[in-house]
């Protein structure tokens, strides 16, 4: 896993303002996110064996995050502590679930070229999941060096960022909502291995449909791509077809939106 490492900032409110609009929210809850740190997790909780590659800044946050992915299981050999704070991201959640976020990148701006020398150790069996949440030139490279090893590699194109198409083909699959796909439709790049997710209508691959999974109440749809990002990769690693693995993701994006926050609790030892 190579990502950004945030603090989430999360408020919630009745609706959305539009610009220019000011309302009132509710007090502010602290939670761990960023999109790479996010997938990283629901993959280690789907059971794979996960090595986060990041930045923290030199602050409490980037300490607690560390014991917090260790918690987890996850290697934090190759986060970087930075001088500056930590990733922020700042969340309105509305009643209906739905959310908006503004991402103050912090350490995860630091994330360069010298920190892929940790994707030295990648070997065929192995798989690379990469959001474009860091830098893209270096998401790129990592592409690259991945599959050079003869890794597989995910892409999940969010936040969207232009890609050269040359990277987007290095991915088995890329990883789009409907609005990002919408996006690569519009700049030229559909890439061959595209995997879209759409919410409540489920998510394609190719010719490959499967349906989302039954969502008692939604609470929060924060963390529901990065699970399913996350969870579809631990399956894939772990060798399941394209449709147990699309609906492992699935289930386990459902399951994500029914509690608050972009990550569920660590496991208690
Ligand atoms: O995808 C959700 C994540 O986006 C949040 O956890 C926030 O940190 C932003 O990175």
């Amino acid at each position: 896993m190579l990502g950004s490492l945030n603090v989430d900032v999360v408020v919630r409110v009745q609706r959305h303002p539009s610009p220019g609009e000011t309302l009132i929210g509710g007090d502010p809850v602290m939670a761990f996110g960023g999109k790479g740190a996010n997938q990283a997790v629901a993959a280690a909780v789907a059971g794979a064996r996960v090595r986060m590659i990041g930045a923290v800044g030199d602050d409490a946050e980037g300490r607690a995050y560390r014991a917090r992915l260790s918690a987890f299981g996850v290697d934090v050999s190759a986060v970087r502590t930075v001088a500056g704070p930590t990733g922020r991201a700042f969340i309105a959640v509305a009643d209906d679930g739905e959310n908006t976020i503004i991402v103050s990148p912090g350490a995860n701006g630091a994330v360069g070229q010298e920190d892929l020398v940790a994707l030295d150790a990648l070997a065929p069996g192995d798989l690379l999941l990469l959001q474009l949440e860091v830098d893209v030139e270096v998401v790129g490279a990592a592409a690259a060096r991945a599959a050079e090893a003869g890794a597989r590699v995910v892409l999940n194109t969010a936040p969207y960022a232009a890609l050269p198409a040359a990277v987007l083909a290095l991915a088995d699959p890329v990883v789009a909502n409907g609005t990002e796909a919408d996006l690569l439709t519009a700049a030229g790049g559909v890439p061959a291995e595209l995997l879209v997710t759409r919410g409540e209508a489920g998510a394609v691959w190719g010719p490959l449909t499967v349906p989302a999974d039954r969502v008692e109440r939604v609470v929060d749809t924060t963390g529901a791509g990065d699970t399913f990002c996350g969870a579809l990769a631990a399956a894939l690693a772990a060798g399941l077809d394209r449709v147990p693995a699309m609906r492992a993701a699935a289930l386990a994006a459902a399951r994500s939106v029914e509690h608050h926050g972009a990550q569920p609790e660590p496991p208690q030892r």
